[in-house]
């Protein structure tokens, strides 16, 4: 079965390819390599022995994407990962977002809204909770006005695929929206690389711990947690890849209850960023160097997932701890910086 990965290069699309050459999907990749390299194609083939069809394709260039559907009439399902995703950048350049992550998602609606049948997994975020009133977060938790100009997007767009879906019945998406991914394949063939300077909080205790970055700055001890610092459910990009495949084979195998569908993707626990420090030290060996310093600007005290229905519906649960997580991402860092 073909499988079409838009934006498959990038850090999650790249192991979902893994997970998917594993089970023998047949796989396309498409990426403009704005946000990755094409030598995480030679990691994949390390992993797996075997490489996806790869074609540079900007999703945003209507004429290119017509054109490779109409050369791949027999894609089965689509995973669509393309997109920018700095949430800092977005507050800074918005319409970039708004360009990218939008006209990429209509385009490829128009593409797949008039096939006999289409499968979409679309990329979201738990960012479109923002603090919620309840924690663990239920998907049925309101969406709340978004912070970022990113976060934004991620609204939109699972607001414009269950417009589509409400007319176009044979088109069926499901929206999984991630929690906190970390981590890496556990080869550290291939992992997440972030550009300049990490904004995210695992990228920069890897950085730190190699020596890239003299300090870890942990945003903020004031917060009414155990510890004072930030909650999140940090999920190993592993079993994020398992849950696009349950996700895509709902879909492919007629099982869900509506043309669109949401999931959380979290483990279910939260953990504190000193509880996150501790982890990486204990997992690693290593000891970080690290101050706090104030809180950032739009971040919320405290976000995890429920996730029974992820674990009922699709059959799916987080398999992987926070250390392994750790080891793993840490793993990575130490096979990247040995090739610099
Ligand atoms: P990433 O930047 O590593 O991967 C995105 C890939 O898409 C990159 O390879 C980039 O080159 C490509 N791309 C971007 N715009 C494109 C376009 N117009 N045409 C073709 N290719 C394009 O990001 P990621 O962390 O792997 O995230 C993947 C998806 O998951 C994104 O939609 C992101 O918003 C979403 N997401 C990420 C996180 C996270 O923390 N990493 C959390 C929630 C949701
Ligand atoms: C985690 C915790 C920080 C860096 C972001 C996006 C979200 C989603 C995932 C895409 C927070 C703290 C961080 C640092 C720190 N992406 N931290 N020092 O903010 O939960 O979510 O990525 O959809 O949309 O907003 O993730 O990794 O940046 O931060 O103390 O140097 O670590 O304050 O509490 P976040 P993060």
């Amino acid at each position: 079965m073909k499988i079409l990965v838009t934006g498959g290069l990038g850090y999650i699309g790249s192991h979902v390819v893994v997970e998917l050459l594993n089970r023998n999907y047949d796989v396309l990749v498409i990426d403009n390599l704005s946000n990755s390299s094409l030598k995480v194609l030679d990691g994949i083939e390390n992993i797996c022995g075997k490489k996806p069809d790869f074609e540079k394709i900007d999703v945003r260039d209507k004429g290119e994407l017509n054109d490779f559907f109409k050369r791949n009439q027999n894609v089965q399902g689509v995973i669509h990962f393309a997109a920018s995703k700095a949430v800092g950048e977005s507050v800074e350049n918005p319409l970039l977002y708004y360009e990218n992550n939008i006209n990429a998602l209509v385009y490829l609606l128009q593409e797949l809204q008039d096939k006999e049948e289409a499968h979409l997994i679309f990329s979201s975020s738990c960012t479109v909770y923002g603090q919620a009133d309840e924690l663990p977060i239920t998907e049925s938790a309101p969406v709340k006005p978004a912070e970022s100009p990113y976060g934004n997007t991620k609204q939109i767009g699972e607001e414009i695929i269950q417009d589509v879906c409400k007319v176009k019945p044979a088109l069926k998406a499901i929206a999984l929206r991630y929690f906190n991914p970390v981590g890496a394949h556990h080869t550290g063939h291939i992992g997440e690389l972030p550009l300049g300077t990490p904004q995210n909080l695992v990228p920069y205790i890897t950085q730190t711990a190699i020596g890239l970055r003299e300090q870890l700055s942990v945003f903020g001890d004031d917060y009414p947690t155990r510890d004072g610092t930030a909650i999140r459910d940090y999920i190993h990009v592993m079993d994020l890849a398992a849950a696009h495949v349950v996700a895509l084979e709902r879909l492919m195998n007629k099982k869900s209850s509506s043309n669109f569908e949401t999931f959380n993707i979290g483990t279910g626990t939260g953990s504190t960023v000193l509880e996150v420090v501790n982890a990486f030290e204990s997992a690693t060996g290593v000891d970080l160097n690290y101050k706090i310093v104030p809180r950032r600007e739009g971040d919320v005290t405290a976000a995890y997932a429920h996730t029974e229905r992820a674990n009922k519906v699709l059959g799916w649960k987080a398999q992987y701890s926070l250390e392994d997580s750790l080891a793993s991402a840490w793993q990575w860092e130490k096979n990247v910086r040995s090739k610099d």
